[in-house]
């Protein structure tokens, strides 16, 4: 099992969540969270230049079975990239995932998620 932890535009959310529903993952966390990542070139925030300081994002996290990390990914970069070549897109992390334990049912592991 892998956590898909993914930080994106806020006006890319609900591009993703339609990407990442046509590709049947139907699981999703979301949080507004700010950060930056590196700022070499200035970023556009709503219509303003923003030098280094935090911007409002978007977190989604999803776990998932093994077999899903790729289509996973493929939905969030499909919502995410915008047109051209911008900095700020955002990025994805995929970290190992443990164990995942259903409290209705205390089922456990890929049952589970
Ligand atoms: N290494 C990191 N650790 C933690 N959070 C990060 C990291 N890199 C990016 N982020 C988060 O992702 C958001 C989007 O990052 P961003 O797309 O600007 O990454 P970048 O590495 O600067 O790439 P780009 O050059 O495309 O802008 C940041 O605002 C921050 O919240
Ligand atoms: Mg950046």
């Amino acid at each position: 099992m892998k956590l898909i932890t993914a930080i994106i535009r806020e006006t890319q959310l609900n591009q993703v969540h339609e990407e990442l529903i046509h590709a049947e993952i139907e699981r999703i966390t979301v949080s507004r969270v700010s950060g930056h990542g590196r700022q070499k070139r200035e970023e556009i925030y709503r219509g303003q230049v923003v030098v280094p300081s935090l911007i409002p994002k978007i977190k989604i996290e999803i776990a998932v079975n093994d077999a899903f990390v790729d289509q996973t990914i493929d939905a969030i970069i499909r919502g995410a990239k915008t047109e051209g070549d911008n900095v700020g897109d955002g990025k994805i992390f995929v970290t190992n995932l443990e164990q995942c334990i259903r409290i209705r049912t205390s089922e456990k592991g890929s049952e589970a998620i």
